[in-house]
């Protein structure tokens, strides 16, 4: 007699640790390459004296930093044990069994996940032909089932981004009773004046009465705190209140709080390490097309490369130049823009890619 568990996950993958190569440099994961700041240790070494306690689990001190920050009362945030955390609460706080959830796809991996895990159903819609999402299929695949969108913005992993009267003219048509979730999780390497800043658009639909419309950010990518898992999402009071009803309690940990109000004081620092990033990003694009790739215009730290069947080629030829790549087989790579050495190894590898 062996344990009964869910039969349903068995169609889920297991966890397949990412290989580890030695001297490697990782382009896989579209962190920030640069250490964190020092001024960020020591706020972090400091509350490491106090791991004893709890955390808050209100993040409240947290809370009321991003509030000022981003104009919006208090009751209108949520904090998460990372960005992807908080999908996976928004799937449990809006779908009952067998509900659905809409994306694009490909898009960022874990919503099939969390969307699987949480019991509702995933309905996934191609990108179109530019590698953006096809928000007029989206559109029609919404039916009375749906509960809420996912609608990633730059996307990962193609960095393609959405313009503002494009999701705004999308979310007009949405129905009310379902949220439409713009994931920012890269906003911060946004130079383009016609993509929206979520918080600002989701602020206007509030006003017009539209509760609809809520925003996620993280800490893992432009502040450089990947390994200590900290998001949030700003939303109507209705959709944080959830939020924090299905919050799995202590979840952020203390030294996560400390370290993104440390980031948040940092912010015009690390704000130039984006704007580098971004432009380096530029030069990355530019030397790929260069040599005949093709790559979509990106908006994110990384750079999508649809190589279709080459893709396995690429990364095991990428793997022998010890360039970690993040590959999707059959369909592209997805390569994070680092410091400017680790983008010259690349170019490097890639240059010498013939197949
Ligand atoms: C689009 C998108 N959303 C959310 C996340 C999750 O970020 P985190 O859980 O580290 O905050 C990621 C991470 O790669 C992402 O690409």
């Amino acid at each position: 007699m062996t344990v009964r568990t869910r039969a349903d996950l068995a169609s889920l993958p297991s966890y397949v640790p990412g290989k580890s190569i030695p001297g490697a440099i990782k382009l896989a994961s579209n962190e920030v390459s640069a250490g964190p700041l020092p001024s960020v240790v020591k706020a972090i070494s400091e509350a490491a004296a106090s791991i004893n306690r709890y955390p808050d689990s209100g993040a409240v001190e947290l809370t009321g930093r991003l509030a000022d920050k981003l104009g919006v009362p208090a009751d209108h945030l949520a904090i998460g044990c990372g960005s992807v955390t908080l999908c996976q609460q928004l799937v449990q706080a809006t779908c009952a069994d067998g509900e659905e959830v809409l994306f694009a796809w490909r898009s960022f991996e874990a919503y099939p996940i969390v969307t699987h895990v949480a019991g509702a159903r995933q309905i996934r819609v191609p990108l179109n032909s530019e590698h953006t999402h096809d928000l007029d299929a989206m559109l029609a695949a919404i039916t009375p089932n749906t509960r809420m969108v996912f609608v990633c913005n730059p996307n990962n992993p193609t960095g393609t981004a959405l313009r503002t009267e494009e999701i705004e003219a999308f979310i007009a048509k949405v129905p009310r009773d379902v949220l439409v979730v713009l994931d920012e999780a890269y906003k911060e390497f946004v130079d383009d004046a016609h993509v929206p800043d979520g918080v600002e658009l989701a602020k206007q639909q509030w006003a017009a009465g539209h509760n609809n419309v809520a925003v996620l950010r993280t800490f893992s990518k432009a502040y450089g705190l990947a390994g200590l898992r900290i998001g949030y999402a700003v939303a109507p009071p209705v959709v944080a209140d959830v939020l924090r009803k299905v919050y799995v309690p202590f979840s952020v940990n203390a030294l996560a709080q400390v370290a993104a109000m440390a980031s948040l004081d940092a912010e015009d620092e690390l704000m130039v390490r984006c704007r580098a990033i971004v432009a380096e990003r530029g030069r990355v694009r530019g030397e790929l097309l260069a040599m005949g790739f093709e790559v979509p215009e990106t908006q994110a730290n990384f750079v999508w490369l649809p190589l279709g069947e080459r893709t396995a080629a690429f990364n095991e030829h990428c793997l022998a130049h010890k360039i970690v790549v993040r590959a999707f087989v059959g369909e592209g790579a997805r390569v994070t823009i680092g410091e400017p050495d680790e983008n010259d190894a690349f170019l490097a590898a890639a240059r010498a890619f013939t197949s």
